[in-house]
């Protein structure tokens, strides 16, 4: 595994975004939406840094399946989230890499009726994005490996890595041969 950004660097990411965030946001209370599993670290720094009222919600969405870096059918559940009707949503994620979970996602909110919908990731990945929409804010551009730590999974492992890494090739699965 390669170091991309070290925990040092992540920090000194979300300390700029929060800045932002509270230079825009003043007093007005705003529901910050994170997008599991991915996200929940980045929100978990993100929020304790934000000074305007804010509730915290959840929205589910997976599409990697198994052993595999290659999205599969992309679902999405909305359940549980608090009351979206009227209010300031931020949408957070970990990282926009082809932009279908946040296109889906942000399209999802839409429909309850937000007063505004914002979107922030924590990565963007260049030039891999299948989608027209961008999100509001990025902490950070990383080259089109997969990477894997602070909150970002693959096979469900290496979440808690404290840095972001990338994953070697040959530790990477095989290409899926299925259908050939
Ligand atoms: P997208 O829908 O293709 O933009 O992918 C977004 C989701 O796929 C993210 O929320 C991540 O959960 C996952 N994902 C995309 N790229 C990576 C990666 O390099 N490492 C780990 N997860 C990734
Ligand atoms: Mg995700």
């Amino acid at each position: 595994m390669k170091t991309v950004l070290t925990a040092h660097e992540l920090q000194a990411g979300v300390d700029r975004l929060a800045a932002k965030l509270n230079a825009r946001w003043g007093d007005r209370p705003v529901l910050m939406v994170g997008v599991l599993g991915g996200a929940f670290i980045f929100l978990a720094d993100l929020v304790r840094r934000l000074d305007m009222p804010i509730e915290i919600g959840f929205v589910r969405a997976s599409s990697y399946r198994g052993q595999t870096t290659r999205p599969g059918e992309l679902t999405t559940s909305l359940e549980g989230l608090p009351a979206v009707r009227g209010r300031h949503v931020v949408l957070v994620d970990d990282i926009f890499d082809s932009g279908l979970t946040l296109d889906r996602v942000s399209a999802d909110l839409w429909r309850d009726g937000p007063a505004s919908l914002e979107t922030v990731v924590l990565l963007l990945k260049q030039g891999r994005a299948q989608v027209a929409m961008r999100p509001d804010h990025v902490v950070f551009e990383i080259p089109d490996a997969f990477v894997v730590g602070y909150g970002l999974d693959y096979d469900g492992l290496f979440r808690n890595l404290p840095e972001l890494a990338a994953l070697e090739p040959h530790e990477l699965p095989q290409p899926d041969r299925r259908g050939e």
